[in-house]
């Protein structure tokens, strides 16, 4: 069975965005950004919530030439080449090629999903993956911890629920950003 995968990038107080909705802080250097890129490489669909969506949407049409960064070529294939996912009630139309979108975040869908699947699963962002998390259907974490506090804004992390995690990995990288891989235990 695929697992299903919440891989966010968050400030070490736990924030993907901050409260003027800016993620600036959070962009990878290279190191981050090749550890970002295998860990990605091997996913066949991403679950996205539209928020997300939008900003990723953009790797779609991004510049891939040769005079671009090696590893955002990479990324870029990485992303053109996976099956995407689209959660929202509001948007109409998606402009990435195997994309569509649901109206609805159903477990039983999802499970199925998980049980059909070649390939793992990733879901962000935050509010999608919450509910997801929620309701138990997220099998791992990976936390990049950024090495800032920037004091409020989006959560990384639900609140109001209680999941026990076994830590399986962790690592470090010279930007003083931290890695720690967590599966979730069962309910
Ligand atoms: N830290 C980083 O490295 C990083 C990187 C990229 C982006 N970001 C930030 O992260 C943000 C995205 O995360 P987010 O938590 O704000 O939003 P999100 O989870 O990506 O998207 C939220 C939207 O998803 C839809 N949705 C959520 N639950 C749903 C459900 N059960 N059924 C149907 N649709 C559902 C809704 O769309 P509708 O309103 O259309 O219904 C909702 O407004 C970006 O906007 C960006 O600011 C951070």
């Amino acid at each position: 069975m695929a697992k299903l995968i919440y891989a966010p990038i968050a400030s070490l107080d736990g924030y993907i965005e901050d409260e003027q909705g800016r993620f600036e802080w959070a962009a990878p250097d290279d190191e981050v950004m090749a550890f970002v890129n295998d860990l990605v490489r091997p996913i066949g669909i991403h679950l996205y919530g539209r928020r997300m969506y939008e900003t990723m949407v953009y790797w779609e049409t991004a510049d891939t030439g040769g005079d671009q960064p090696a590893l955002n070529r990479e990324w870029a294939g990485i992303w053109r080449a996976a099956e995407k996912i689209v959660y929202s009630r509001t948007l109409q139309t998606v402009s990435s090629a195997r994309t569509r979108i649901e109206r609805d975040l159903d477990p039983d869908a999802i499970r199925r999903i998980k049980e059909t699947s070649a390939s793992d699963i990733a879901i962000g962002g935050a509010e999608l993956a919450g509910q997801a998390i929620a309701a138990g259907l997220v099998d791992e974490l990976h936390l990049l911890l950024a090495p800032i506090l920037i004091g409020g804004g989006k959560r990384a992390l639900p609140g109001n629920i209680r999941t026990e995690l076994e830590l399986v990995d962790e690592g470090r990288f010279r930007n003083g950003a931290v890695h720690l891989h967590y599966l979730c235990k069962p309910a």
